[in-house]
């Protein structure tokens, strides 16, 4: 047998039962923010906005730790947006890999943050800070979510501009994508910052409750009957966005039991 290339040398065996995969691109946008692409496995299936666990083969027992696939079902790579923890488990590795390096991920995706979980509607809210907004990267370039509902905003909360930078060139690129491009006329970035100058500021759940959000919308505020909603952040994120949502109407769901709203917890370390 002979091989084009020559097996990339590892110091640890590869897992049983995970697949080991190759980086395709790498791109930073902050000292805490970086994206990255992986070949795709023929085998690997996920639903656009689930999460699977990844690690790197740098141990004999390597850190695995849950990440959201930021890039759509029908990729044929899959896409990664990591914060950089200077000494997070897995992320003080992983935010020096290469071209070329190996990454292992495990098999089973899993998640809440699928269309699956949500009834139909008219408006699809995606509210997300910081890397939360990772599982919509993939969700808004799924053709799916555009069928199934008539308008998407995705709310993205940072503290500071170089934060936004990978939504805002995200939507930017989909308005040009020749699959999702004139559908994505029906998607609206609605980002702010609560830690530096920018045409809006503050947290989106401040926005929500004075009704600024909705009135710089121009859409009515959240009612059960039109408005579904996903969340991704922080616990704190998370318990006041589910709050909020919750006060307009919505019901949580889940993969067996569609409701109105659904919930994540972002990666965190
Ligand atoms: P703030 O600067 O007011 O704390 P973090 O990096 O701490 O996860 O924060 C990311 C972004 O999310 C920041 O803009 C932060 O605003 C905002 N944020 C933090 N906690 C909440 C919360 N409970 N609800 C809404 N936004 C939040």
């Amino acid at each position: 047998m002979t091989f084009d290339t020559a097996p990339a040398e590892t110091a640890f065996p590869i897992p049983a039962g995970v697949f080991a995969e190759t980086v395709t691109e790498v791109q930073h946008y902050t000292d805490r923010l970086l994206r990255f692409r992986i070949t795709r496995p023929a085998a690997f299936r996920f639903r656009s906005g689930e999460f699977v666990m990844i690690g790197l083969p740098n141990a004999a027992k390597p850190v695995f730790r849950a990440y959201s696939i930021a890039s759509p079902s029908w990729d044929e790579e899959v896409e990664f947006y990591s914060i950089k923890v200077p000494d997070g488990p897995l992320t003080e590795h992983l935010q020096k890999v290469k071209v070329g390096d190996t990454v292992l991920m495990r098999r089973k995706p899993t998640g809440t943050l699928v269309n699956d979980a949500l009834l139909p509607g008219k408006r699809l809210w995606m509210f997300a800070t910081g890397t939360g907004i990772a599982p919509f990267a993939s969700i808004i370039r799924d053709p799916e979510t555009y069928e199934k509902f008539d308008q998407l905003i995705l709310c993205h909360t940072c503290r500071e501009a170089g934060e936004l930078t990978y939504g805002r060139e995200l939507v930017a690129s989909l308005k040009s994508d020749p699959l999702i491009g004139e559908m994505a006329e029906n998607l609206t970035l609605y980002d702010t910052l609560t830690r530096e100058d920018w045409p809006r500021i503050g947290r989106q759940t401040d926005l929500m409750a004075s009704g600024k959000m909705f009135a710089d919308l121009g859409v009515p505020p959240i009612n059960p009957a039109e408005d579904r909603g996903m969340i991704c952040g922080s616990m704190e994120m998370l318990r006041d966005t589910k709050a909020a949502l919750e006060g307009f109407g919505l019901e949580e769901g889940a993969n067996n039991r569609p409701a109105t709203f659904v919930v994540e917890k972002a990666f965190v370390d």
